[in-house]
């Protein structure tokens, strides 16, 4: 193990590159990599031989994309990668690549395929290593236009489907492979078998990459990077910074200090579970910054969202600063970046996706280095990470929380009295969710309290008091949502509860807007 980049996180000596040819797939494909306990990194197409050759890589998967080979200026692999000897696996548009660059042909296809279809092996081929073991015919999913109709010298067409003569090719001779239909996705039922085949088989990868050893080797990491100095983290109760926060922690003990801002937007004994977690069963040395009362100082008044996140983000890195300053002889600061973080920031697209999320997130220009420990893990394995580490469900597990906290659920102006009753009508909806076992299934689910009063009728009293909002999502990556379909009854009981329990709320709704057009946030 090796640690590449000084930044606390951990690079084991075996990788495979997977070249992303603008697809979203390319983050599942090395997910799927990781999943065979191989390590991968995603590169950009761009990328030069030299460069490939000098990461030594087992293997490198080329990615699917949108373009179509002929078009012009549609990406490129450098063609000298193809002979440096490595193995070599094209995934739909990285497979017309291959024949493409290297003497084949692709055709322009009068239909392309999209979803389920079967695949056969080519009679009279010899054995494919990629699908040794798997039924010759066998459903994968595809989406494709062109389709490759004639294999460069050398190579070997292996199988086909209704619109694709050649599905799948290879040449073992020189250890590149190409499919054109999906192995990554659970649709190809023996996807993952085809990929393990080239990884393990062809390409003689270890499958040793386990969270285990994640940990041991970014401790290693850390410690190098530390030494003997100080080192802060800013806790904000999300997994990300618990994570990175118990692995410096591991590495390197009392030297770190944690600082937990208690906003006063947090949920439900929130904060008393942070401290709890970290103080007394992890044993870090942990600030916390009762801070609440400042909060809803600056924020009187503030209706507009915008506003009220830059005052919660300006007051969180000023509070935090002061902090930081009275351990002048700290020199490391802890970030919970993680891996789709870093390879956004190198797209030009990052900084539109992100741009409202990062309040929490701390300005350049404190002197502190960077120690990342979870820059090169996606979210699924920092989860795994911090249950190894020793992480309860209830931190490793949860939702995603904004960092705003309930000063964005709450619509217009923040008052305590708002956040009371919300704290109260949100720990229903999250206690009915988890009673009815679909906490995990959601990506979030939470409530929202409205800037206005309806009237009602309890008992014999008209009531005019606050409406609060369920609202509830599916979502993979927060892109995109849809509206989860709650059970009838499980709504019943969180409306029942929320009127009943929660003073100040006389009406109940929910919310089935899908993410575009709505945001998952009401602000
Ligand atoms: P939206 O509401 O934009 O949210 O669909 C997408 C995801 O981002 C979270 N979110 C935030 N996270 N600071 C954060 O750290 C913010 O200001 C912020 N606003 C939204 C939201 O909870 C969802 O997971």
């Amino acid at each position: 193990m090796t640690n590449a980049d000084n930044t606390g996180a951990a690079a084991p000596d075996q990788v495979v590159l997977v070249v992303d040819f603008g697809a979203q797939y390319a983050q599942l494909i090395a997910r799927r990599v990781r999943e065979l306990r191989v390590y991968s990194e995603i590169v950009p197409h761009s990328i030069s031989a030299d460069e490939v050759a000098s990461r030594k890589p087992a293997a490198v998967i080329l990615s699917g994309g949108p373009a179509s080979v002929h078009v012009e200026g549609a990406p490129r692999l450098d063609p000298e990668i193809y002979d440096l000897g490595i193995p070599i696996l094209g995934i739909c548009y990285g497979a017309q690549l291959i024949p493409h660059q290297l003497g084949g042909e692709v055709g322009r296809n009068e239909r392309g395929e999209y979803g389920r279809t079967v695949l056969n092996r080519i009679a009279g081929s010899s054995s494919s290593l990629l699908h040794d073991g798997i039924p010759s015919e066998q459903v994968v999913w595809m989406s494709h236009f062109d389709a490759i109709t004639e294999v460069p010298e050398g190579f070997e067409a292996t199988a086909s489907t209704p619109n694709a003569p050649v599905a799948a090719f290879e040449s073992r001779e020189r250890k590149i492979y190409g499919v054109q239909y999906h192995p990554e996705v659970a649709h190809t039922p023996h996807g993952m078998a085809a990929m393990e085949q080239f990884l393990l088989r062809e390409s003689l990868c270890r499958p040793d990459w386990t969270m285990g050893s994640v940990i041991d080797s970014s401790v290693q990491a850390i410690r190098a990077q530390i030494g003997s100095e100080k080192v802060i983290c800013a806790l904000s109760g999300g997994v990300d910074s618990a994570v990175a926060a118990a692995m410096v922690h591991k590495a390197v003990g009392d030297q770190l200090t944690c600082i937990y801002v208690d906003t006063g937007l947090m949920r439900l004994n929130e904060s008393d579970q942070v401290v709890e977690t970290f103080q007394k069963h992890q044993g870090i040395e942990l600030i916390h910054v009762d801070a609440g009362e400042r909060y809803f100082e600056r924020l009187a008044g503030v209706t507009e969202p915008e506003t009220k996140r830059k005052i919660i983000g300006e007051l969180f890195i000023r509070i935090f600063e002061d902090f930081a300053r009275g351990l002048d002889d700290a020199k490391f600061l802890v970030q919970g970046t993680l891996y789709p973080d870093v390879i956004e920031s190198g797209t030009k697209d990052a900084a539109k996706i992100k741009s409202h999320h990062n309040v929490g997130g701390l300005p350049d220009d404190l002197k502190f280095e960077l120690v990342e420990p979870l820059r090169n893990l996606f979210k699924d394995e920092v989860r795994k990470v911090g249950s190894e580490l020793g992480l309860p469900d209830d931190i490793v597990l949860r939702q995603p929380f904004p960092g705003p906290g309930l000063g964005v659920r709450i619509i217009g102006e923040v008052t305590p009295d708002k956040v009371a009753i919300l704290q109260h009508a949100d720990a229903i909806v999250r206690e009915e969710i988890a009673a009815a076992g679909l906490e995990r299934d959601l990506w979030q689910s939470f409530a929202v309290l409205a800037d206005i009063r309806t009237v009602g009728v309890m008992g014999d009293e008209r009531t005019y008091a606050h409406p609060i909002i369920i609202r509830a999502v599916t979502s993979d990556d927060a892109m995109t949502a849809d509206w989860a379909r709650l059970p009838y009854e499980l709504l019943e009981r969180m409306s029942n509860r929320v009127i009943n329990e929660v003073d100040g709320v006389n009406r109940v709704a929910y919310d089935i807007t899908s993410k575009p057009p709505g945001t998952i946030e009401w602000e």
